[in-house]
């Protein structure tokens, strides 16, 4: 009798870890960067989301480089020197120059140097995330260009994260959080371009709602997706589609 008990809890357990597992597989790098970020402290200079630097009294380049507004492109040439930047506190670059030199000996905060601090794991984490939120790459097509632009200025990233990288969280939804669009998720919601529309247009498609179990998710969830019938042009829903396809082929 013990052993059938035993046994069972440790079948449940193993079931419990498995869904746990499939539930939170497809959290991207972005957001796991996030989070990792949070813990790290990284919000503490760089400010909440890495959206607002701290006042740097004595750095002769101003305050704290937030994530955004296009400060990293100026900090960083490429993604080699992201990863200095977190490593080691300073790229090769900066330290080379006698002139940067010069503008950073009188300042008052300093970026630590994380190595031997965080795992390469989260390294690779931290650098999607900084690159996302700051826009680093962006697409060369025109037209998925213009798409990401107005995806940014209607909102559409607030929920899916920068870019449409991030799984912010989202009690009560199927998986738990908002999927993003470079996601492998993204298949399981859309098929085909007449999808990505009907849940930019309507807030979902009819295959989601017609199965009773998704509805039942879709309509419990505090966080839904929004419909933006009447809010978008023909036009403008075309090129948020062009910036997706763009997206999926370049995925973090
Ligand atoms: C104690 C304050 C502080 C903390 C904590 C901190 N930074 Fe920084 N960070 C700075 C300062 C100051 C600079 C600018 C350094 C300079 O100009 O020499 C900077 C620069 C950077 C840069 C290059 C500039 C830019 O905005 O792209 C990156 C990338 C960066 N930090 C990432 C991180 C990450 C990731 C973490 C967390 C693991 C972190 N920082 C934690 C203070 C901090
Ligand atoms: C208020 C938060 C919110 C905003 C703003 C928002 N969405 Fe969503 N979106 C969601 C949620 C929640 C889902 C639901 C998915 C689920 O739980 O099944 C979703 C689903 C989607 C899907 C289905 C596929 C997938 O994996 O994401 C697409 C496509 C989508 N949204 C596009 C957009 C576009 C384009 C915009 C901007 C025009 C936008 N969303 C703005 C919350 C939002």
């Amino acid at each position: 009798m013990k052993r059938i008990l035993a046994a069972l809890l440790i079948s449940a357990a193993a079931a419990l870890f498995a869904f746990h597992r499939w539930r939170t597989g497809n959290i991207g790098a972005v957001q796991r960067g996030f989070d990792v970020a949070s813990r790290r402290g990284c919000f503490t200079c760089h400010g909440p989301g890495g959206n607002h630097g701290a006042p740097n009294p004595g750095h002769g380049l101003g305050d704290v480089p937030s994530f955004t507004g296009g400060l990293v492109r100026m900090y960083a040439r490429d993604e080699a020197e992201i990863r200095e930047w977190i490593l080691d506190g300073l790229t090769r670059r900066v330290r080379d120059d006698p002139e940067q030199m010069a503008l950073r000996r009188d300042a008052t905060i300093r970026m630590p140097a994380w190595r031997g601090l965080i795992s390469d794991r989260e390294l690779d984490d931290l650098v999607a995330f900084v690159k996302a939120v700051s826009d680093f790459e962006s697409p060369d097509d025109p037209k998925a260009e213009e798409g990401r632009k107005i995806a940014q200025r209607i909102g559409c990233f607030n929920c899916h994260g920068p870019q449409g990288r991030g799984s912010a969280l989202n009690v009560r939804a199927f998986k738990g959080y908002i999927p993003s669009w470079d996601g492998a998720d993204f298949a399981e919601l859309v098929r085909d371009d007449r999808e990505i529309r009907a849940w930019i247009l309507d807030g979902g498609t009819r295959r989601a709602y017609a199965n009773p179990a998704a509805r039942w998710f879709l309509e419990r969830q505090p966080i839904k997706m929004p419909a933006y019938r009447g809010r978008l042009t023909e036009d403008e829903v075309a090129r948020i589609i062009d910036y997706m396809h763009w997206l999926r082929a370049h995925p973090y």
